[in-house]
């Protein structure tokens, strides 16, 4: 017995509040290198013990951002930098769209450094087996048991002074644990060489037998193959030998117009209504100020906004300068914003504008009648 060398010290307790104590005297006699055992968690033992958080959420927040990081840049640079794709005309760098494969980086890189950084620096290794597998104490700490393990390499440690220490805790027993004489789980056992390599060799033939000769039967021609210039392949037809073309300068999508006072503060000239004032375009602008404007504005255009001062209240539109508005101030409003006002160009599209100005017009007249107005229906 004398050449084997200890392990560690083990005590053993037959209740949880036991074992706190015992946790807590232990952490106060200043060990390091020490463990609890407990068939279920025990609440409030890592306090007890004077447990630190793991650092490994460090390495799964620092490669998490990493993942963030590189999966937007690789995007952007290689989306609307290197080799600009076109998508439908969509903006190079959408981060909409990115965002699934940030999403999925940013897990993989925190998951997969996680699992790395465990098994590089937590768990150990190459150490494949622990001194306390099949001793009689950790059966016993499986089972219905709590039990306190203080490590040899602890620097405190001592075997006489440490056993003595445990010993005054109270436990139903003590035991000296020894490093088992030889290892105990050798990773290159021939037998399971063997089965690996078993296993390699049948999930390649099926592999193979699946890609190559059920899947389709030959002669077969899959789209993939057939010669045809794809986004990304080279055409030596244009100098650049980019097969996927950029759109010419000032492309616009199919159906859209162009405003062309976009972004002017102080526009010089509008544009005046391309639509009459039928009775569907009145419907269609009152049902889109009723979403889109009445919020603020109030249903009637008065400026009484529904929002509860959450927005600073926009003016009346029954106002003098409202009135004189020609249509397109109204139009060029919605398309480019009012300072606060932000823009309603991306929800209300070209025609709904219009359809709303006409709306706005009738809201106008309401309010304001006049006695040929009055007539006018009388008439009718
Ligand atoms: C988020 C609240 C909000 C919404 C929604 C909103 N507006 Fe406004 N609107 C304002 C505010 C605030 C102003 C005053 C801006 C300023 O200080 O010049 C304003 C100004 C205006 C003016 C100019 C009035 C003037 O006398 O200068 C018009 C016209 C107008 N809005 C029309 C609309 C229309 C049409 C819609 C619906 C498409 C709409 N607004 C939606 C808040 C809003």
């Amino acid at each position: 017995m004398a050449d084997k060398k200890i392990f560690g010290v083990t005590a053993l307790f037959n209740n949880p509040d036991a074992i706190i104590s015992a946790a807590r005297k232990v952490a106060d006699s200043g060990f390091t290198k020490w463990d609890v055992n407990s068939p279920y968690p025990l609440h409030g033992i890592d306090k007890a013990m004077k447990m630190k958080p793991s650092t490994l959420g460090f390495v799964t927040l620092v490669f998490g951002l990493t993942g963030v990081a590189v999966a937007l840049f690789f995007m952007w640079w290689t989306m609307s930098v290197d080799y600009p794709m076109v998508i439908g005309g969509k903006p190079y760098f959408s981060l909409p769209a990115f965002i699934p494969v940030t999403f999925e980086v940013t897990v993989i890189m925190a998951t997969v450094s996680s699992v790395v950084a465990m098994f590089a620096f937590f768990f150990g290794l190459p150490r494949n087996a622990h001194a306390l597998h099949d001793t009689e104490y950790l059966k016993k700490v499986s089972r219905d048991h709590f039990g306190i393990i203080i490590e040899s390499d602890d620097p405190k440690f001592d075997e006489r002074s440490t056993q003595e220490l445990l010993k005054s805790l109270n436990p139903i027993s003590t035991e000296i644990i020894y490093y088992p004489e030889k290892e105990r789980y050798p990773i290159f056992e021939p037998r399971f060489l063997v089965f690996l390599f078993g296993v390699a060799v049948v999930v390649s033939i099926g592999t193979y037998l699946m890609l190559n000769k059920l899947m389709y039967i030959q002669p077969f021609n899959w789209m993939d193959e057939q010669q045809k210039i794809i986004p990304q392949s080279k055409s030596e037809f244009f100098s650049d030998e980019r097969g996927m073309r950029l759109p010419v300068e000032g492309t616009v999508a199919r159906g859209f117009i162009p405003y062309p006072f976009a972004g002017d503060k102080e526009p010089k000239e509008v544009l005046s209504n391309p639509y009459f004032p039928t009775k569907e375009n009145l419907e269609l602008g009152q049902r889109k100020f009723l979403t889109y404007c009445s919020p603020c504005h109030g249903n009637y255009a008065d400026g009484d906004s529904r929002l509860q001062g959450q927005f600073p209240n926009p003016p009346t539109l029954h106002s003098d300068r409202a009135r004189n508005f020609p249509d397109g101030m109204i139009y060029h409003i919605i398309t480019n914003g009012q300072n606060i006002m932000p823009s309603y160009a991306s929800q209300v599209t070209r025609e709904e504008r219009w359809a709303i100005v006409h709306y706005i017009r009738v809201l106008q007249r309401a309010k304001n009648a006049s006695e040929s107005d009055v007539k006018f229906a009388k008439s009718e």
